[in-house]
């Protein structure tokens, strides 16, 4: 076993050092098990493999709370050996994702902010197991995580019996890192005192009594984050996009000249925009976000960010070695919160974040899909962007303007599942340009978007489909075509393109 004495700084929790195997004896068929991680950052690792391992002569299921996706060696080992029944809030695996679109899982996809306080709630019954990845534990029993912090101070507080896996390849230089706040239930609860994205309001470690920690595993398995597609030409061009809008929105005294604090979801393309503004004319800016991803690097490496705040670094491959070569310089810029407080809307809204989403694809009457394809097919899941989205100074929507080589319009009559509802969007942006909706009525909010974001294969299609909505309906407040308002997914479906 790895030697990880020197990390379990409470004498009394040495003795409680066991095997992966040994821990994974203490969970018990039906558990609710809530483990650290947040995209495949931080996530507990050798009791889920170990545990999937006992699955696989000892058939049963658990439920499985997370912060959001976490790695293979957890969501994926446990779908397939059948292990999971219920699983909570996010998940980009792909053999999950294909368990929970054939029936096997009972997936709920939910506002990321939102999962701790429901769980202290207690809406979903009482959590049995906390596994937590740290890099050490304090004399105290605090436990300190590694890159991500996600759901897991609550995690540690509402569970009946906590397993911590201190991972030796996590370095010991992330201690302090992090800054850990549990708001208190209603109608106890007061305002959270975080002002700007760079104030400190908790502890570096998750408090916790050192006798709930039922077993100590050592681990060495390293985070297994994901590559970003290169960023191509498209997402090129949506950053210079967004870069002339936010100087006219300067011009127009509508944003400092250093912006507000940024948000940019998950994903190849709200990565390339953060990369975008690396070489574009803003300095000084503040992060307020949720992932921290190789764009994020970028800007700190370009010295343009005082502060960049999140709940998980969720960088490529590269980008995570990047960071951990630099990690002495990145963890002065660096703050890793809840995922409750990093997606805070009441922050949110307090500080006038910009928030920067990708869409599978919007309408033109300005609802987005984040989620699912073609209307039931779930992608990853909603995760952190409704947080954003609704209480942002300013949201946006990314996103190509077609998908599969042309043969999807991603800005469609109507869209095939909403996430994001007219009401909490504003702004949208292709390849092609960017649709500034703020103000505008239905009708006005169509005519921009197709003229600004549609691609020009498409344009004609979806302004004759608007014409004939107005006409069917007599000019109504939102013309919508009951019997073709989703004839293009249906198109799709059947012959493989939304083209006529
Ligand atoms: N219709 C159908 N499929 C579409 C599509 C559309 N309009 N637009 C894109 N797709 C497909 C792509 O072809 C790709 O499919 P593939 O995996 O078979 O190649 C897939 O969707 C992902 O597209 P990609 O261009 O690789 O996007 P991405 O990596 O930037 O991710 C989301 C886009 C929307 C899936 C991702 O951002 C997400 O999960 N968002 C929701 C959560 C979120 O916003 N979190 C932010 C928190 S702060």
């Amino acid at each position: 076993m790895t030697d990880i004495l020197d990390r379990v700084k409470n004498t009394a929790l040495q003795a409680k050092i066991v095997t992966a195997e040994e821990a994974a004896q203490l969970i018990n068929p039906n558990d609710k098990v809530g483990i650290s991680g947040f995209t495949p950052s931080g996530y507990a690792k050798a009791v889920p493999l170990a545990l999937a391992k006992r699955m696989e002569s000892d058939p049963f299921q658990i439920d499985l709370w997370t912060g959001a996706s976490v790695g293979d060696e957890a969501d994926g080992a446990l779908t397939r050996v059948n292990g999971i029944h219920r699983r909570f809030p996010y998940q980009t695996n792909s053999d999950t994702r294909k368990a929970l679109n054939s029936g096997k899982i009972n997936y709920i996809d939910m506002h990321l902010s939102a999962m701790a306080q429901n769980i202290r709630y207690g809406f979903y019954g009482d959590l049995d197991v906390a596994i937590i990845e740290a890099v050490c534990i304090n004399e105290d029993g605090s436990i300190v995580p590694s890159t991500s912090v996600g759901n897991s101070p609550t995690f540690v507080s509402q569970a009946k019996k906590v397993i911590v896996e201190v991972n030796t390849s996590q370095p010991l230089s992330l201690v302090g890192m992090h800054d850990i706040y549990e708001p208190i239930n209603p109608p106890h609860r007061q305002p959270i005192p975080l002002v700007t994205p760079g104030d400190r309001i908790g502890t570096e470690g998750i408090p916790c009594d050192p006798d709930k920690i039922v077993a100590v595993v050592p681990c060495d398995i390293t985070d297994k984050t994901r590559p970003l597609a290169p960023i191509d030409d498209d997402a090129k061009a949506m950053s210079h996009h967004l870069i002339k809008f936010f100087e006219n929105e300067i011009k127009e005294g509508r944003l400092p000249e250093n912006l507000l604090p940024l948000q940019s979801g998950v994903g190849s393309v709200a990565n390339a925009v953060i990369s975008g503004l690396a070489e574009g004319p803003f300095t000084d800016l503040s992060i307020y976000t949720e992932v921290i991803q190789d764009g994020m690097f970028d800007l700190i490496d370009a010295g343009k960010v005082t502060v960049c705040s999140g709940t998980a670094l969720s960088p490529s491959p590269d980008g995570l070695k990047r960071f951990y070569d630099n990690i002495d310089e990145y963890r002065k810029k660096i703050i890793l919160r809840p995922q409750e407080i990093s997606n805070n809307p009441g922050i949110a809204r307090r500080i006038g974040v910009i928030a920067m989403n990708t869409a599978i694809e919007f309408d033109i009457l300005g609802n987005v899909n984040s989620t699912h394809i073609m209307g039931s097919k779930m992608m990853n899941g909603v995760g952190g962007s409704g947080d954003f989205a609704r209480s942002a100074y300013l949201t946006i929507f990314c996103t190509n303007s077609v998908a599969k080589g042309g043969d999807i319009s991603s800005i469609v009559p109507f869209v095939s599942h909403v996430d994001h509802c007219e009401h909490d969007t504003m702004i949208f942006c292709t390849e092609q340009g960017v649709a500034d909706c703020r103000g505008l009525s239905p009708v006005e909010r169509a005519r921009t978007i197709i003229e600004n974001c549609a691609h020009p294969d498409y344009k004609p299609m979806l302004t004759e489909y608007l014409e004939k909505a107005l006409a069917e309906t007599k000019n109504a407040h939102t013309p919508m075509l009951l019997g073709e308002a989703l004839s293009w997914h249906k198109r799709f479906t059947e012959t493989g393109s939304m083209k006529k």
